[in-house]
């Protein structure tokens, strides 16, 4: 059997050997006590990449948005979500049974609000209304399409908000990609936005982690924040060299999974499949089978048969997520793989 491709998602990237060695020699001490030089030199370097005045090194992306929001809202508060966020969907009720805060969703296509509604949807406290402390953002949007949502909007939004005294939290767990997509610096693309995080464990090819970036009272309440959801670790530093060494070599090469991405995109559309090239703005494709008559759950299965994974993300859809381990030399090797899967399908 040839090598399995695994396109599901870039959580499966497995450490380099480079980063395998920084993290047997990473300097360590106990991170609770605030002793571990190596999480210290990390958070340093996340604050600065990201223009923010500290950073916060956590478990994952789904710690990274519970603890941002259990450190900014209080019990009762509306916080504003897409619809179609990680924050809202995926992460086991947690707004409601970890944060206790009342989500409001919102109908946000390609990541986007609406001003005006989101303008209404902010609420004061009165005697009936809960206030509405917090706005989120995704970027890229939607784990199914990697949408990069451009500054503009985003400075819309934190506009609107700092009007409305309002907070701001991007959960970033791509904003590099979305950064190099729109041909900008994750500083400037979250500049204004009051919260950033980010994870580490997918693109860019780390084993563990995530971090959050926001102003030094909201930092050191969040470390608070962290240790009350079992956060706290001691010997973390094995975990920060493999990000440091991230932040530094992995993130300008996420440009050739998105050209990555762009080849599978075109060799599929050339198979018949449903795909709109101006999604396609990341790593992530996000593929409709409709136009070949096939349904995704028979379709993945099949093709996982014949070595190549994907994630059914719909009746009909699916997402093809391209990532450091995907080699050039695999993309026509999946295009093969396709054929062959629709030729039985068909038949
Ligand atoms: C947009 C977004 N936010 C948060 C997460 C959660 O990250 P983790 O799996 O590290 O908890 C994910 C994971 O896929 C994600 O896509």
């Amino acid at each position: 059997m040839d090598r399995i491709i695994d396109l599901r998602s870039d959580t499966v990237t497995v450490p380099t050997e480079k980063m395998r060695d920084v993290m047997r020699d990473a300097l360590v001490g106990d991170d609770v006590l605030g002793e571990d030089p190596t999480v210290q030199k990390l958070e340093a370097m996340a604050a600065e990449r990201f223009g923010k005045e500290k950073g916060l090194f956590v478990t994952s992306g789904t710690m990274a948005n519970q603890v941002t929001v259990m450190t900014l809202c209080r019990r009762g508060d509306q916080i504003i979500v897409h619809n179609n966020s990680h924050i809202h969907n995926l992460e086991v009720g947690g707004l409601a049974s970890t944060c206790s805060v009342q989500p409001r969703a919102i109908y946000a296509p390609g990541g986007a609000y609406n001003l005006e509604e989101l303008d209404r949807e902010i609420h004061f406290p009165d005697i009936q209304r809960a206030p509405t402390t917090l706005i989120c953002l995704e970027n890229s949007f939607d784990l199914n399409r990697g949408l990069a949502v451009p500054r503009e909007h985003i400075q819309e939004i934190c506009a609107l908000a700092k009007k409305r005294s309002v907070n701001t939290y991007m959960d970033g767990a791509r904003v590099f990609n979305a950064a190099i997509a729109l041909g900008t610096t994750v500083e400037q693309l979250t500049k204004g936005v009051n919260v950033v995080a980010t994870c580490l464990s997918k693109g860019l090819g780390c084993p563990v982690g995530s971090l959050i970036m926001g102003d030094s009272a909201f930092i050191d309440e969040a470390r608070r924040m962290r240790q009350r959801v079992g956060g706290g670790w001691r010997q973390a530093g094995i975990l920060a060299a493999a990000g440091i060494l991230a932040l530094e070599e992995m993130v300008d090469r996420l440009a050739e999974d998105h050209e990555k991405a762009r080849t599978l995109a075109r060799g599929l559309i050339e198979l018949g499949f449903g795909v709109d090239p101006e999604q396609v703005q990341t790593n992530i494709i996000h593929v409709d089978l409709t136009p070949v008559g096939l349904d995704s759950a028979g379709f993945s299965n099949a093709l996982a048969q014949l070595g190549v994974k994907i994630k059914s993300v719909g009746p009909r859809e699916f997402r093809m997520v391209t990532h450091k381990d995907i080699h050039d030399e695999d993309i026509p090797v999946v295009m093969e793989k396709l054929k062959i899967c629709m030729g039985r399908l068909k038949t």
